[in-house]
């Protein structure tokens, strides 16, 4: 499956985007990722090269289309083919409704919800060349809404509602779409520090393992939606 394969993951500096760019490099796909820092960018790349040399870290930011398209163009440059996409980029604000700001609100839809829109659109021609897959990472709060939860919930809901329509839109053209909705992941979301503490919650190489996983299905296949969570929440 993974021979000459190419994949695209938005937020892959650290955290989730991070453990699924390991997997897929130490199962043989090349791996292009992006993040918002040349600096950030550089360093992750130099850690995944452990891996493999197949890896790529470019500047880009989702809430960016042109971004995004540039994003893609360099993929496409490195590696002359795009076959899995996976739309990860996202950031949580968690505020009573009264007193999140115009701003925080703008910064979480841009991100999560539209930026997932745009690394679509910059990269669908070339997904329709190679019957790709293309990959959202929602939340369980995409389904269960919660106090403080305004922004990120409105977001993680509209992920959902978005790649299940995509999805139907992109089977005519032999793509596949897939959105994952994880529980808690041992990251650094929302200014957390991973540590011990975190050994009951999903890890990153886990959320890898998964999407590995989701590639190497049978073509006749599609796991349109999926709820994954720590099998033993603390
Ligand atoms: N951790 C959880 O418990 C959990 C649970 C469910 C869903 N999720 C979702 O999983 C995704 C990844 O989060 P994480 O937990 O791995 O958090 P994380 O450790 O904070 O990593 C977030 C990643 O997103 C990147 N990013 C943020 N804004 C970006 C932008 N505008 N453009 C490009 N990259 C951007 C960051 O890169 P730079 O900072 O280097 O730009 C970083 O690589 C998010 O969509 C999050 O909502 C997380």
């Amino acid at each position: 499956m993974s021979e000459n394969k190419v994949a695209y993951i938005t937020g892959g500096t650290k955290g989730i985007g991070f453990g699924i760019a390991k997997i897929l490099l130490e199962n043989g796909i090349s791996v292009a990722f992006s993040g918002r820092k040349g600096e950030d960018v550089m360093k992750a790349e130099k850690e995944l090269q452990q891996y493999s040399d197949k890896v790529l870290g470019v500047v880009s930011d989702v809430r960016n289309l042109q971004s995004e398209e540039e994003a893609i163009k360099s993929v496409i440059n490195t590696f002359g083919r795009l076959d899995f996409v996976i739309a990860n980029a996202g950031l949580g604000i968690f505020k009573p409704v009264d007193e999140l700001s115009a701003e925080e609100w703008n910064d979480m839809i841009e991100t999560n919800l539209t930026g997932v829109f745009y690394t679509l659109k910059a990269s669908v021609e070339e997904l329709k060349k190679t019957e790709g897959y293309y990959i959202t990472i929602s939340s369980l709060a995409g389904a269960n809404f919660f106090e403080n939860g305004t922004g990120y919930n409105a977001s993680k809901f509209g992920v959902v509602g978005f790649t299940q329509a995509a999805m139907i839109d992109l089977r005519k053209y032999n793509i596949k779409a897939t959105v994952i909705m994880p529980g808690s992941v041992a990251t650094h979301f929302n200014g957390n520090v991973p540590s011990e503490k975190d050994s009951w919650k999903i890890q990153p190489e886990d959320m890898g393992n998964l999407v590995l996983d989701i590639l190497k299905m049978n073509p006749r296949v599609l796991p349109s939606k999926i709820e994954f969570r720590a099998s033993k929440p603390s």
